[in-house]
């Protein structure tokens, strides 16, 4: 078996993961490398799910009765522990959302129903980049197209990267949020925070940072980042889906308005207007996802019990490995960064002229699950001239092994379409 430095402990952490031991098209060993798209989920926080229905299920903040009270805990508990994982200076820069899609529309209607000096209108820009996922798109053009603001984008190098050499020219005084992923999931690109920070500051712009693929995957510090607001989801870090973040900065959820009007979020009513909540419950209308937000809480210990510098240490063994064995094989080519350097654990490519649904149906029938499309990122098959990728995305439980898997399976491709 392939060693290689910085591994972690896998055969003791697949253990955890049930789904893992699964066989798929009669006996077939699954190799999962989806987890882009979402992680499996270990045991740990599938317990936690079901002792929270099976032993405190009740709506939070509104009972007097014990399970009110165990659940609001929870559920609060569960803010507790993100706002640790973040780093965020309070917990109550926290929002709980349905998913990091959600959190980026929270930020794109605060800032178009905000006030001076945070509103978005015709005389203003928003700047995003063309690497974003769709979910960091279409809330800006929804944005642009109400308001009449403009919006701008930075573009691709053709080896996948930033192109940020007219940062001064897209990031102008006029720009009132930029809007960038952290670590792209098509291209596994981890994108200069700290360049484009920079000048958004000199020019007094809003950041805001989709760190959907990097949350699950390195450590993660809201203040180092010196973000505005970062989004993420619950799903891709070991936590079950419906669940997603948006931490912000505090004094700007004191001043921003709220999206979503409804139960919890107010103050008090009347039949002609109504006062808000403080954040965070001033944006998290209605009943929320209690029992998602109590399996994130226990996705974040179990994340943190390995420790997301080893996580990051292992993904960056198993990715550097990858790209060496992916290159090997012929009429393959990457699209992003092909190496491992600054980059995450997902690898897009394509296998000559063949079509990436084939080769994804093909591995599928060898146990191989990866993704193919234009995993909600159609701009950067555009831009690379390419209809589709085929995907392969790596975390804590990957193996050299998975990875040999996909090398010898791609071949199996080949050989298959003559
Ligand atoms: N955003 C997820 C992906 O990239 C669904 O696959």
């Amino acid at each position: 078996m392939t060693q290689l430095p910085g591994l972690l402990d896998t055969e003791a952490i697949r253990k955890d993961f049930p789904i893992l031991d699964r066989q798929v098209h009669d006996g077939r060993k699954l190799v999962y490398l989806d987890n882009a798209a979402t992680s499996q989920k270990p045991r740990q926080v599938l317990d936690a799910l079901g002792e929270y229905y099976e032993r405190h299920n009740a709506n939070v903040h509104r009972g007097v009765h014990v399970l009110a009270e165990e659940a609001t805990a929870l559920y609060e508990g569960a803010r507790d522990k993100v706002a640790e994982f973040v780093n965020a200076p309070s917990r109550d820069e926290v929002i709980f959302t349905k998913n990091a899609s959600e959190s980026l529309n929270l930020v794109a209607n605060m800032l178009g129903w905000a006030d001076e000096p945070y509103r978005v209108d015709h005389e203003t820009e928003i700047v995003i980049t063309e690497m974003e996922h769709h979910s960091n798109i279409v809330p800006w053009q929804l944005l642009a197209q109400r308001t009449g603001a403009k919006l701008k984008w930075f573009g691709l190098t053709d080896d996948g990267r930033l192109d940020l050499s007219n940062i001064d020219e897209v990031i102008t005084e006029k720009t009132k949020i930029v809007s960038f992923v952290l670590v792209s999931n098509i291209l596994g690109t981890v994108n200069p925070v700290e360049a484009i920070v920079r000048r958004a500051q000199e020019v007094g712009a809003l950041v805001c940072v989709d760190a959907s693929q990097a949350a699950p995957h390195m450590p993660l510090d809201v203040q180092a980042l010196q973000a505005d607001f970062v989004a993420f989801t619950g799903h891709k870090m070991c936590g079950p889906t419906g669940i997603g973040v948006l931490w912000g900065r505090q004094e700007l959820l004191e001043d921003l308005p709220p999206f979503l009007g409804g139960g919890e979020m107010i103050e008090t009513v009347s039949m002609s207007s109504s006062t808000y909540a403080p954040a965070p419950h001033k944006f998290e209308a209605g009943t929320p996802p209690i029992a998602q937000a109590v399996g994130l809480g226990a996705a974040i210990d179990y994340l943190s019990g390995i420790g997301m510098d080893k996580i990051l240490a292992h993904e960056h063994a198993i990715t550097e490995y990858a790209v060496k064995r992916l290159l090997e094989v012929p009429d393959l080519r990457i699209i992003g960064p092909a190496t491992a350097e600054d980059r995450g654990a997902a690898i897009s490519f394509t296998l000559g002229d063949i079509h990436p649904h084939d080769v994804g149906q093909v591995l599928d029938e060898q146990g191989i699950a990866v993704r193919v499309g234009h995993h909600c990122a159609r701009p950067v098959c555009l831009r690379y001239g390419i209809p589709a990728t085929t995907r392969a995305s790596f975390y804590l439980y990957s193996t050299p092994a998975d990875i040999d898997a996909l090398v010898d399976g791609l071949e199996h491709v080949r050989n298959f379409f003559g």
